[in-house]
């Protein structure tokens, strides 16, 4: 090759070597505004979501219920502090709270100034592992490809006392004034005349899930006499990581409708909201919002916050859940639309 050959394909290679450059440089600098969207934005664009599920007996009174999860609360977080104090004005009946509520040692003052108002309202809890163990330094996009299939908490470092977190004073906190704690038992509450039977389980994610299944319904279970239940009821299973077995428990034990969070929604989605992961073993595209298993519905929170460590959320900002439960249509009703439609 000539001298002038030579030196067009060294020419032709820095253009290239350039242009690669650019291009590297260009989608770094994509990378890095994405991220700090997802880590300033995106994590604090807290809303409501709304969802109606007919789970009650026909002629029962809605009853609304507010339903909180994964606050990961960190001191100093007066935005989220202030929405969830706001959420009182949503006049719910009923708080639902599915753990991992604390992301510091030092968190439980602002957990329970945030809570404050709602505090007041009939309310039920179970824990997540992140109410009792503080959070490890790890990849903010962990979750890509963590997958803790079994949930039995193998693995995970617990003998460091330092690393508790300040489960019994908040269990204590909710318990003095009022609210219902479900780990690994059953609860009762009447809100608005219907009556709320709880089966809660400790974190299924840490293995710590003990179903106690359901109490009896009285003149229900026994001789199957709906006539004589008296109030209306329904039957609702609390767990914080919806691993498909505490699910299928749940539904096998007569829950009407199952509540969890632990999910983040998937926290680092695609554009639309699509989930990678979900966490556990639960499929991704159930990662946040209600699906159905066994033809009973589940609510899956996106959760209010993430980890110290991963503080990062795309495309999937932090929620607050507003579900109505409502009656089904009675047996007359579902006829006559049934003949209307014929
Ligand atoms: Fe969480």
């Amino acid at each position: 090759m000539s001298d002038d050959r030579g030196r067009s394909v060294r020419t032709g290679g820095g253009q290239a070597l350039r242009g690669a450059m650019t291009l590297l440089g260009a989608g770094a600098a994509a990378a890095g505004a994405t991220l700090a969207y997802g880590r300033f934005v995106e994590l604090n664009r807290f809303h409501v979501r709304r969802e109606t599920l007919a789970v009650l007996p026909p002629g029962a009174r809605d009853v609304r219920v507010l339903h909180l999860s994964d606050l990961h609360m960190i001191p100093g977080q007066r935005r989220k502090v202030d929405f969830v104090r706001g959420l009182a004005e949503l006049e719910p009946d009923l708080v639902l709270d599915t753990g991992d509520n604390f992301s510091h040692l030092d968190a439980l003052p602002w957990l329970l100034e945030a809570l404050d108002p709602l505090l007041d309202l009939p309310g039920a809890y179970v824990p997540g592992s992140n109410c009792y163990f503080a959070p490890q330094p790890k990849n903010p996009a962990r979750y890509l490809w963590l997958h803790t299939s079994l949930g039995t908490g193998v693995g995970r470092r617990r003998e460091d006392p330092a690393a508790l977190l300040p489960f019994r004073e908040m269990h204590e906190a909710f318990d003095a004034r009022g609210w219902l704690g479900l780990v690994n038992t059953t609860g009762e509450l009447v809100v608005n005349g219907v009556r709320i039977d709880f089966s809660g389980v400790d974190d299924p994610h840490l293995g710590y899930d003990r179903h106690p299944g359901f109490a009896p319904r009285p003149g229900r279970d026994g001789d199957g006499s709906v006539q004589a239940a008296g109030a209306p009821s329904v039957r609702l299973g609390v767990a914080h990581a919806p691993y498909l077995r505490t699910l299928e428990r749940f539904a096998r034990d007569g829950a009407e409708a199952v509540f969890a969070g632990h999910t983040h929604g998937g926290q680092i989605c695609l554009p639309g909201g699509r989930a990678l992961v979900s966490n556990c073993d639960l499929p991704p595209s159930r990662a946040k919002g209600v699906s159905h298993d066994e033809g009973i519905p589940v609510q899956v929170s996106a959760g209010l916050g993430t980890s110290r460590f991963a503080p990062v959320r795309l495309f999937c900002p932090p929620e607050a859940v507003l579900v109505t439960l409502t009656a089904r249509p009675s047996d007359e009703s579902a006829g006559a639309g049934d003949a209307a439609s014929a």
